[in-house]
């Protein structure tokens, strides 16, 4: 979507929609200065009661009368001139977006300081808006031959005040940063494993090197991986005809020498569950196993777009979990990286035997933080269902930076315990460790397991099984969680 932002009275906007806030009580300006142009056209039809004013619903007038515009879209912002809670105001921008969605129609224009939210700034706002636009509007079809028409609308202006402009300007630069920084996970979530595999994601971020000179990308194969002893990680890759890639993408846009960020992904392409093979029910979904990965790549894109003055380092642990007859099976024993040995008793808990390798091969960086971003546990979904990440840490600070950076972006995440008690339930009669802690509190034993691999640095884990992607008829990746993400990075700036 192309964003202007204009100064300038929103009843003389030329405009195929011009988008208000109207409260039952009384008008806000933009509303009070079309309705005295239109002649007390805009009270009377609201005087009818087609508008219900809780927020989440909207009137599109035609054809005001006086006034310079095709379309008049009210947006219901509740009973009395009060700002609007949080959830109010989603269900305000989930509207807007739709209906802009809807409208036949080039460019519509958005009063946004109509759109008020306590105790938010009118950047925040704008940014939260742009994101929801960019949101609505993405689009999946490249599969496609018949693709619909597709919705109209290119361009969005928003309408501030002079003093206002610069404000909406940088919301509008970071709405557009992380909505499309969303979208780049989205669509690399949303292809089949056969297309998307541990060497597509490697050249898609060699192709992010190429186009951006801050970036540079630095790519492990097999081979390399071996003779860095990464057998934990390779077991994974061992049934599938695809290598695994351990991809490492360098910014380093910030003080030089400063410690860098690592974010993690997990990168597996396709999740059979291996010889641990997985019922057939929905396990096509089993395909946004890489939306850890599909995360780094959104949050690279954005700090790229956003220019953003720091040191991260986006590592993605690719691989496709496959059976075959050169898969690893139950009960196998390996040698990761640093020395600990894993007896595999189920090799669809293979998300985390990639990752501890790559959080060993990250102590390269001497980083000032990991985070690292999975599908990891499907008890995380029984645990915080599809609204909530889950986030465990080995460091309180960090912690709590990113769950408050989480809570800015409306990216909702949520922390559970960790423990001796909980690591005692990995214990293997055989190894040093087993991965897997039997079925209770699967999400916090899968994140024990990696603690042990974290313990040179702050270390945070992210558990987005739930909210990485939409089952059902809206089937498909979120870009989650890209927003929680790059707000934590803005935070450090
Ligand atoms: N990718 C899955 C986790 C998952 C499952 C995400 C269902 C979304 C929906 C992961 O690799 C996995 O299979 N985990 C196992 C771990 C178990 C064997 C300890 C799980 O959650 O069942
Ligand atoms: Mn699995
Ligand atoms: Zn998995």
């Amino acid at each position: 979507m192309e964003f202007v932002v204009k100064s300038g009275a929103a009843e003389k906007q030329k405009t195929a929609c011009l988008v208000i806030g109207v409260h039952k009580k009384t008008l806000p300006p933009s509303a009070t200065a079309i309705d005295s142009l239109t002649e007390g056209h805009l009270a009377e039809i609201l005087k009818l009661g087609d508008l219900d004013f809780k927020p989440g619903h909207s009137l599109i007038l035609l054809h005001t009368r006086h006034a310079p515009v095709e379309r008049l879209l009210l947006l219901a912002m509740g009973e009395n001139d009060k700002p609007l809670t949080e959830a109010g105001f989603n269900k305000l921008t989930a509207n807007l977006a739709s209906q802009l969605k809807s409208l036949n129609a080039r460019e519509a224009t958005i009063a946004i300081e109509d759109i008020t939210v306590e105790g938010k700034s009118l950047h925040w706002i704008t940014r939260q808006v742009v994101e929801a636009v960019e949101y609505a509007f993405y689009q999946f079809s490249q599969f496609k031959n018949d693709t619909g028409k597709g919705p109209g609308l290119k361009k969005v202006t928003l309408l501030a005040d002079r003093k206002n402009a610069e404000e909406v300007k940088t919301g509008l630069a970071q709405g557009q940063a992380i909505g499309n920084g969303r979208n780049v996970a989205r669509t690399l979530g949303n292809l089949p494993g056969n297309i998307c595999h541990p060497t597509y994601l490697a050249d898609e971020a060699k192709a992010l090197a190429k186009k951006h000179g801050k970036l540079t990308t630095k790519v492990l194969n097999e081979k390399q991986m071996s003779d860095l002893g990464m057998s934990s990680l390779l077991s994974v890759s061992a049934g599938s005809e695809q290598e695994a890639r351990l991809i490492c993408m360098e910014f380093k846009n910030g003080k030089r020498g400063a410690r860098p960020l690592v974010l993690l992904g997990k990168g597996i392409t396709f999740d059979t569950g291996g010889i641990s093979l997985k019922p057939g029910a929905t396990m096509d979904e089993m395909k946004f196993d890489m939306c850890g990965a599909a995360s780094v790549f959104g949050v690279m894109n954005a700090i790229i777009e956003l220019d953003l003055p720091i040191n991260v380092i986006g590592m993605v642990a690719a691989a496709e979990n496959m059976p075959s007859g050169k898969a690893t099976r139950p009960g196998d024993i390996v040698t990761s990286m640093s020395g600990k040995t894993i007896e595999i008793l189920n090799t669809d808990a293979e998300g985390r035997l990639v990752l501890c390798d790559a959080l060993t091969y990250a102590e390269r960086y001497k980083p000032e933080a990991v985070i690292d971003i999975a599908t990891l546990t499907g008890a995380c979904i029984v645990a915080l269902g599809h609204h909530t990440t889950g986030l465990l840490s080995n460091n309180e600070p960090l912690a709590e930076e990113l769950l408050s950076a989480s809570k800015e972006a409306m990216d909702r995440a949520w922390q559970l315990p960790m423990g001796e008690e909980y690591t005692q339930q990995l214990d293997s009669n055989f190894a040093d460790m087993a991965n897997i802690g039997g079925p209770a509190a699967g999400t916090i034993t899968a994140a024990c397991f990696l603690a042990k691999f974290a313990e040179a640095y702050p270390w945070t884990h992210l558990d987005i099984a739930g909210t990485a992607w939409k089952s059902g008829k809206e089937k498909g990746a979120t870009g989650r969680p890209v927003p929680m993400l790059v707000q934590y990075l803005l935070n450090k700036i």
